[in-house]
């Protein structure tokens, strides 16, 4: 039997909404989710406990010298529904979604080092295709040949809106114009950065969500799969 499954991939601005609808499409479909921010995430939450990243300095090569012995994996939680991020073998799912852990990513992510390893490891879990992957490089480095690539957009203030009642709802201690900063801060870094910038796939289909919930963002989006799906088997 021919393998119809394809590869999506999920760009964007931080928090549209990528990995809500990631999950959602990959439960539909039972493709496997894999959150590549949270890759970035954890290797920051590891830079900050080493004391590589401090407020006021960062000290790179030390970082890129621990790289090669750092494992990062996903283990599915039955609870979660989805798969939590784990750093040298412990679940740091809830640690690396912290403000603190968000203020520092970016810089992070724009190590080319740290890319290398992360794009390397994403590429071989995509391998046999019937992955949903979200993140920002993911339809122009990680799988530039994806079947179906998506770009999602909404204005700053909807996004920082979201994830400010998030956070508060996850019992974060947080305000709306902080949440706002780091959202546009990071729409900054990610765009600007040499390696690897943010930027739409010449053939990404992009998708401003501003004005759609998220019903109607997953039904738009699953109509998109499953015609590139069906695509696949003439
Ligand atoms: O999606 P997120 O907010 O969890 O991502 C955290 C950071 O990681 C984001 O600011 C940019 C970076 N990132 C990246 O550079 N490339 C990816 N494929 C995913 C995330």
């Amino acid at each position: 039997m021919t393998n119809n499954k394809i590869t999506i991939a999920i760009d964007g601005f931080s928090s549209t909404g990528k990995s809500t609808v990631a999950k959602q499409l990959a439960k539909e479909l039972s493709y496997v989710y894999v959150d590549t921010g949270a890759m970035y995430r954890a290797i920051t939450l590891y830079a900050m406990r080493k004391g590589y990243i401090k407020s006021d300095s960062f000290d790179v090569p030390g970082l890129i010298k621990d790289l090669p012995s750092l494992n990062l994996k996903f283990v599915f939680d039955e609870s979660l529904g989805y798969a939590a991020i784990y750093l040298n073998e412990e679940n740091v799912e809830d640690e690396v979604r912290t403000l603190e852990v968000s203020q520092y990513v970016s810089r992070v992510a724009a190590i080319s080092e740290v890319r290398e390893k992360l794009v390397a490891q994403q590429q071989e879990m995509g391998l046999e295709k019937g992955v949903v992957m979200d993140g920002r490089d993911i339809g122009t480095v990680v799988f530039p040949n994806a079947e179906l690539k998506i770009f999602m957009t909404a204005t700053a203030e909807e996004r920082a809106g979201r994830r400010y009642k998030e956070m508060k709802e996850q019992g974060q201690d947080v305000n709306y114009e902080e949440v706002l900063k780091n959202v546009t801060d990071r729409d900054h870094l990610d765009t600007t950065r040499e390696d690897s910038p943010l930027v739409k796939a010449e053939d990404a289909i992009e998708i401003d969500n501003s004005a759609l919930n998220i019903e109607e963002q997953f039904q738009k989006i699953l109509q998109l799969s499953q015609d590139t799906i069906a695509a696949q088997k003439i």
